[in-house]
């Protein structure tokens, strides 16, 4: 059976750092209240006023092509989640194109905010699948602090900036991407969104300065819908795949909070040594986190490994998928 695998990843992280002590002196907040509410230490930050989105994705890419060796113009297909483009448009996704010299290659953006890298790997997965493409580049790139209010201690804690690939190929011998569960919910959005800046309240000389211009976020509802929709869509798979929580190897949860990762985890009997965390280094950055995750851990993986994805993120959109490692 035709399958869609990943077969390298490659990860961008900008330079400059956020410290939880840097933070103590810019809000009301502590070290002690960011770990022990949130688990993150530090956060990098794009502080280049000429670099953002685009070329974060580029660099992933770019180190990618170099850990797999792989001929940019043979790349048919680049898919990126973001919700922080450069531009409404043109896309992240043409732009990494051009600067990696994908020159056969055409390109998206996805816009699902934390799930964004799952719902672009979905995507991709089905294009590979159904034999109408061969060779696919996922990207997750987040410049989280161009929409944060750094007096807002409720969201300025929480999120960094960042960018990941993988490459994705096909592959018959019973590895990549078997099933997955994916969910929206547009009721969602009051929770967690950026009000302006878009084409219903587009920025204006009156609303320049509104807080509506940065994310916000009404935490604890978010936290419950995030602990069910990803416990839930794992469950589903493990069910409906035969999988026991000894049969997975590794979990891949979106990094937006430790204590979910681990409310999560313990629902399912997850024990921590097989749950993949990174939230300590780089903070929540959206749609980079899993796909970091996978970069930081790929000395660990083996082939044939089974593995579960799973994210929740504004929408809200949520779900999970099992795949087989293929290296
Ligand atoms: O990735 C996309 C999806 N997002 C998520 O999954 C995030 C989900 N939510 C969360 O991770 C958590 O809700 C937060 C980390 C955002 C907040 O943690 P919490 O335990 O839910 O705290 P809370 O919002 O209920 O606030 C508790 C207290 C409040 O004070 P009072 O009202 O009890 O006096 C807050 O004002 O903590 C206060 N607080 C802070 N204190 C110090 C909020 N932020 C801070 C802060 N430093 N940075």
């Amino acid at each position: 059976m035709r399958r869609a695998a990943i077969k390298g990843v490659g990860k961008f992280l900008p330079p400059d750092v956020l410290t939880n002590a840097d933070l103590e002196k810019m809000v009301d907040t502590s070290d002690e209240w960011i770990t022990t509410r949130t688990g993150i230490k530090q956060r990098h930050m794009m502080k280049d006023p000429d670099k953002a989105t685009t070329y974060m994705a580029t660099q992933a890419a770019k180190n990618l092509i170099e850990n797999t060796g792989v001929d940019p113009s043979s790349i048919d297909l680049i898919i990126t989640g973001t919700v922080t483009p450069d531009h409404n448009f043109p896309d992240t996704s043409n732009g990494v194109a051009h600067a990696i010299g994908a020159t056969n290659a055409f390109g998206f953006d996805v816009n699902a905010a934390c799930s964004g890298f799952l719902f672009s790997l979905a995507t991709a997965a089905s294009y590979i699948q159904s034999g109408m493409y061969n060779r696919v580049v996922v990207i997750g790139s987040d410049t989280m602090s161009s929409i944060i209010d750094y007096t807002d201690r409720t969201t300025c804690i929480l999120f960094g900036d960042a960018a990941a690939a993988v490459l994705l190929e096909a592959d018959e011998d019973g590895h990549g991407i078997i099933d997955q569960v994916l969910k929206g919910d547009g009721s969602g959005k009051e929770y967690l969104n950026l009000k302006l800046g878009g084409s219903l309240h587009p920025i204006t000389a009156e609303n320049l300065n509104d807080s509506g211009r940065y994310i916000f976020q009404d935490g604890r509802p978010v936290f419950k819908r995030a602990v069910l929709g990803m416990s839930s869509t794992i469950k589903q798979l493990m069910e409906r795949n035969n999988l026991r929580p000894e049969d997975v190897n590794w979990v891949v949860p979106h990094q937006a909070n430790m204590r979910i990762i681990q409310s999560v985890s313990d629902q399912l009997d997850f024990p921590p040594e097989k749950v993949m965390v990174t939230i300590e280094n780089y903070g929540n950055t959206t749609a980079a986190t899993i796909p970091l995750c996978l970069n930081d851990y790929e000395s660990k993986l083996n082939k044939g490994d089974n593995i579960i994805l799973t994210a929740f993120g504004g929408g809200f959109t949520w779900g999970s998928i099992y795949l087989k490692w293929a290296y």
